[in-house]
């Protein structure tokens, strides 16, 4: 018999987890406690911009025409608890408002109001970021309030898609983590992700605390990447060196690799940001706080990159005030192919600038409605064109395909200066030259 399964939480990591445990073929049931989410799932549509998900959904959402029916919603814990065979925890773990910690009550609240109604032996997955212990704690309070008892089992399984290719990682993952404290708990997973395992995507069993480390480890290395970059795009600019050729030459290294070296304004997102900081918070209560302190320079080069691309801003205006002075920013999400614009350096960048008295017109293929929600009073355009139109300098913030694929001899006619900054190191450098343009790069003062 195959087995069936809910997901709980139906943001993004829950709605593409459903979409592709239906597209493996199991039947779903997808819970969330917010009515309008529920509807826009059930008629196939999804909360946010993700390359794929809508026709992975659409294909598997139970009546709509063509669909295989496999995937439904409901609002309902009992009706979840009775179907799921497996459920998985997908709901989102953001920053403690006023600390560094993450904020649990969507995870506690999911698996209390679960509990009570599972009634036979089942296994809860946790799949939300969460700071190390909280497998266990959960584990333990499952066995006390789930009917079934110990037999209500906890597993913990963190997911690493990445936004932009949420549906390709998810599908493809390029390992999948478990932590188990059973057989069972394995063989379970072993079920559900039988298709990737059969593919040759590694499987690693480990215990609670290991799978929830390796998520939020995983995490601060990638920031780490980055802002080691950026560090070294600081002694650039103040050695006159290129950075993107500093990348690209340590890159060659396959110790070292090509990937997360582009150098720019930084990280931002849900993920990142929050990740590190509630790891130096946990890390801090088990005592270990030593060992993460570097995650706090991490930290603050990050920070310090949306300062100095408005330094550089300000530079190619002549050095004063923005007071009066026309700014195009190209892009407001965090990254390309993503409409999310939490804690977008972008924004950042473009909210620092209007606060400083600059006018900022800013355009992005999917964040527009996003960025006007977080940043109301900065001005909006409809195209690329139009936000360069009068503008005295360009910043191109969210390397979007788009951008990249401009003609900057189009631009050149409708800006009034043509000074482009690169926010992202990913234009060409010799195209907008050869178009009369000035361009600089964040860590490239002379390339
Ligand atoms: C991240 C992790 O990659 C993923 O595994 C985890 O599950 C969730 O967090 P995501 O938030 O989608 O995923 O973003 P990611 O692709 O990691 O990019 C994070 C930020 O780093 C973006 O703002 C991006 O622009 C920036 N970045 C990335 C750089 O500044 N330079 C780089 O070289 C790469």
């Amino acid at each position: 018999m195959s087995l069936k399964i809910s997901v709980i939480g139906t943001g993004y990591l829950g709605a593409t987890h459903a979409a592709a445990m239906a597209e493996l073929g199991f039947e779903v049931l997808g819970l969330d406690v917010v009515a309008e989410k529920i509807d826009k799932l059930r008629r196939g549509e999804v909360p946010m911009y993700e390359p794929g998900l809508e026709e992975l959904l659409r294909k598997h959402v139970a009546g709509l025409p063509g669909s295989s029916g496999r995937l439904r919603f409901t609002m309902d814990f009992a009706e979840a608890a009775a179907f799921g065979d497996v459920h998985f925890v997908c709901v989102n773990t953001p920053q403690r408002h006023g600390e560094y910690a993450a904020d649990m009550s969507y995870v506690d609240s999911a698996v209390a109001s679960l509990a009570p109604h599972l009634t036979r032996p089942t296994l809860v997955v946790g799949k939300s970021t969460v700071p190390v212990g909280s497998a266990d704690r959960l584990a333990a309070y499952l066995a006390a309030h789930a009917p079934a008892g110990e037999a209500a089992e906890l597993a913990w399984n963190p997911e690493f898609l990445r936004e932009g290719f949420a549906v390709d990682d998810t599908l493809h993952p390029d390992r999948i983590v478990t932590g188990v404290r059973s057989a069972r708990a394995e063989e379970l997973l072993r079920q559900v992700y039988a298709t990737p395992i059969a593919d040759g995507t590694p499987f690693v069993v480990t215990d609670f605390p290991t799978a929830e480390l390796v998520k939020t480890s995983a995490n601060s290395f990638l920031a780490t990447k980055i802002s080691f970059i950026n560090a070294m795009a600081e002694v650039c600019e103040a050695a006159g060196g290129d950075v993107a050729k500093l990348a690209e030459a340590i890159g060659h290294d396959d110790r070292i690799g090509r990937k997360f070296l582009r150098a720019g304004i930084g990280f931002g997102g849900g993920c990142l940001p929050k990740d590190i900081r509630a790891f130096m918070a946990r890390a801090g209560e088990l005592g270990a706080d030593q060992a993460l302190t570097f995650l706090r320079e991490i930290d603050s080069i990050n920070m310090r990159q949306r300062g100095q691309m408005v330094e550089l801003a300000r530079q190619a205006l002549g050095g004063g005030s923005f007071l009066g002075k026309r700014v195009a920013v190209l892009g407001a999400a965090f990254k390309p192919d993503s409409d999310d614009v939490r804690d977008s350096p972008a924004l950042n960048v473009a909210g620092q600038i209007h606060l400083q008295g600059g006018q900022v017109t800013v355009f992005d293929p999917k964040g527009m409605e996003n960025a006007r929600r977080v940043f109301p009073t900065l001005g909006y355009a409809d195209s690329a064109l139009e936000a360069v139109r009068g503008a005295d300098v360009v910043l191109h913030l969210t390397e979007w395909r788009e951008f990249r694929e401009l003609d900057p001899r189009e631009l050149g006619k409708v800006a009034s200066a043509q000074v482009i900054l690169d926010g992202r190191n990913a234009l060409d450098p010799e195209l907008w030259r050869a178009a009369g343009w000035t361009y600089r790069a964040m860590g490239r003062p002379t390339a």
